[in-house]
């Protein structure tokens, strides 16, 4: 049965252009695949933990020399990358916070990125740094206040946004990766609707190529 992980990480549960953005991915996603599993992780209503001394210890511990108390402060790393490993393919839904990203979206990056599980790290190598994740379709859907920060625009180098997403995401190994974005959510006028409409299209578009 195929499956898809939805990710939303906007503050606001009610307005919210990119939660309303990955629910019409769901729902073509659905429409293409009938037999189809959706999976939901809310980074706003279950806030990742940030990680702490006990993580770090235990998460650069080998395996085998994790204490009980070890790995349980691994349980939830463990629990969000199996959600991954799960999937078929992945949708963000993530906001513009102050040129970067949500902090509930960084703490959730801070528990699946991790050395020997979801990438490793061999300073002797050529390429010191692999990742351990199966690729799959990976689809983020940006929102932003003002449309000049997204790529091309006057204000594109201050979109620390998308370079820190795509690095993080790559780092893993989840590489095909596509954006969906809109902008001037801010600019209550003409400019947003045009976004809108063209992010449904990208939306629907997308899952298509799936
Ligand atoms: C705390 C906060 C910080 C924001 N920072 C920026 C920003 O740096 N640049 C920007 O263009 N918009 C910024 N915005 C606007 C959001 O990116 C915009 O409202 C977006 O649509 C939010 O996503 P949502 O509609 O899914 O909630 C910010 C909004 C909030 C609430």
């Amino acid at each position: 049965m195929p499956r898809l992980l939805v990710i939303n990480s906007s503050g606001r549960n009610t307005r919210s252009i990119t939660r309303r953005l990955t629910g019409q991915f769901a729902e073509h996603w659905l429409a293409a695949h009938p037999k189809g599993e959706l999976i939901e992780r809310d980074v706003t209503l279950q806030r990742p933990t940030p990680v702490d001394e006990a993580w770090i210890a235990s998460a650069f511990a080998p395996p085998e020399a994790r204490s009980q108390a070890m790995q349980a402060a691994l349980s939830e790393s463990e629990a969000l990358l199996a959600e991954i490993e799960a999937a078929d393919a992945l949708v963000f839904g993530v906001p513009m916070y102050n040129f970067g990203l949500p902090a509930q979206l960084k703490a959730y990056f801070d528990q699946i990125i991790r050395v020997n599980r979801s990438f490793t790290f061999d300073p002797e190598a050529a390429e010191p740094y692999q990742p351990l994740l199966a690729d799959k379709p990976t689809t983020v859907i940006v929102s932003v206040g003002d449309g000049d920060l997204l790529p091309g625009g006057p204000m594109a180098e201050l979109n620390f946004l998308e370079p820190h997403l795509t690095t993080m995401l790559g780092f893993i190994g989840l590489r095909s990766l596509e954006f969906v974005r809109v902008g001037y959510e801010e600019f209550q006028d003409g400019r947003l609707k045009r976004a809108l409409e063209s992010a449904e299209q990208a939306v629907a578009r997308r899952v298509v190529a799936l």
